[in-house]
């Protein structure tokens, strides 16, 4: 059963007490950042104290993965080697910024063949290709399809936004006020493409954060449109995001009961030899009952589904 992961926390490296606090979180993948939030003079300190917080903090079984300085700036290789031969035993997988090209995916696969070769078993190590350029959206497809250690694609909204030169409508740039300056929804042109990149490739589409952490109506609201387009979870910068963002991406109750009704629906219709029935007045179909049958198994995989009743 793979682990849920519908909220990804973003820690700075450099906050061993950030460490800790995500540690003890409601969220599913913690990922330590070396990257952003990381400032220039604190890179190397970040470095270390990442992977001391990998090897010694207790986990708890969340998934912890680190996201790396791009292979285009003096600190991305260090990273990849440091983090994966040091910590490597703790660590699911690293996120690369600014992917712009399949190239950067063979190199770091390259390097964790090497390292985990030299280590001599253990789990592999994933990789999650973080899209945010004009280019990294373009290149999509090499991409997601560059190594089978891809785990996700990740929208990256604020580097995405200043690559293509649009306008910065919030304070942080991150999914804020977007209907002020567009009407409908301004990137859902990016995430379909890249939900449709990443489930081409059976991997996992995860929306960038929300950036006002004050503001938990909009989170829920940017959440709720990214899962209605496919994405599977969301970032979050700040632990009180955690809990609506696993919740969007929860199966409700209601989806739940509407599922198993379907799916009650087409096993009677079945037993008839109909190929399309109607359940309150609605058609239903295969197709129908292929994604009644997902959110069913979904739910299932996260204890909210009993098990089907024998008929
Ligand atoms: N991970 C873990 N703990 C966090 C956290 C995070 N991302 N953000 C906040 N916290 C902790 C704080 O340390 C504080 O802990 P304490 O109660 O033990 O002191 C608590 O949560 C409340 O924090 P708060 O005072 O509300 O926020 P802040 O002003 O300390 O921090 C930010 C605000 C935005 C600076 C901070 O949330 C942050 O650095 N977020 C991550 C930024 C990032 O990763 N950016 C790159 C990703 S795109
Ligand atoms: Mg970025």
């Amino acid at each position: 059963m793979t682990a849920p992961r519908r909220s990804i926390l973003s820690v700075p490296g450099h906050r061993p007490r950030m460490h800790q606090k995500a540690s003890r979180s409601a969220v599913d993948v913690v990922m330590l950042d070396l990257e952003d939030s990381v400032p220039l003079d604190a890179k190397p300190a970040a470095r270390t104290a990442v992977i001391k917080a990998l090897n010694d903090l207790d986990w708890q079984g969340r998934t912890v993965t680190v996201r790396i300085n791009g292979f285009d700036t003096a600190f991305g290789f260090r990273d990849l080697l440091a983090v994966a031969q040091e910590a490597g035993g703790a660590l699911s997988s690293v996120v690369i910024p600014k992917v712009d090209d399949p190239a950067d995916i063979h190199c770091a696969s390259r390097l964790l063949d090497g390292i985990e070769m030299e280590r001599g078993g253990g789990a592999p190590i994933g990789i999650e290709a973080t899209i945010e350029s004009a280019r990294g959206m373009q290149n999509i497809a090499a991409i997601a399809a560059a190594s089978p250690r891809l785990v996700s694609l990740v929208f990256g909204i604020a580097d995405y936004s200043a690559s293509i030169g649009a306008r910065l409508v919030s304070i942080s740039g991150h999914g804020e006020a977007e209907e002020q300056i567009y009407p409908g929804h301004r990137w859902n042109f990016a995430l379909g493409r890249l939900v449709m990149a990443a489930k081409a490739q059976d991997l996992l589409a995860i929306d960038a954060p929300y950036g006002n952490f004050r503001d938990p109506a909009g989170l829920e609201r940017a959440a709720s449109i990214s899962c209605a387009l496919g994405c599977d979870g969301k970032w979050a910068i700040h632990p009180d995001q955690i809990e609506t963002i696993n919740r969007v991406f929860s199966p409700s109750a209601e989806e739940i009961a509407r599922a198993r009704k379907i799916l009650d629906a087409w096993e009677a219709a079945r037993k008839q030899g109909l190929g399309a029935a109607a359940v309150d007045g609605r058609m239903i179909d295969q197709a129908t009952v292929r994604l009644a049958q997902r959110l069913w198994d979904q739910a299932r995989r996260m204890g909210l589904a009993r098990p089907a009743r024998k008929p």
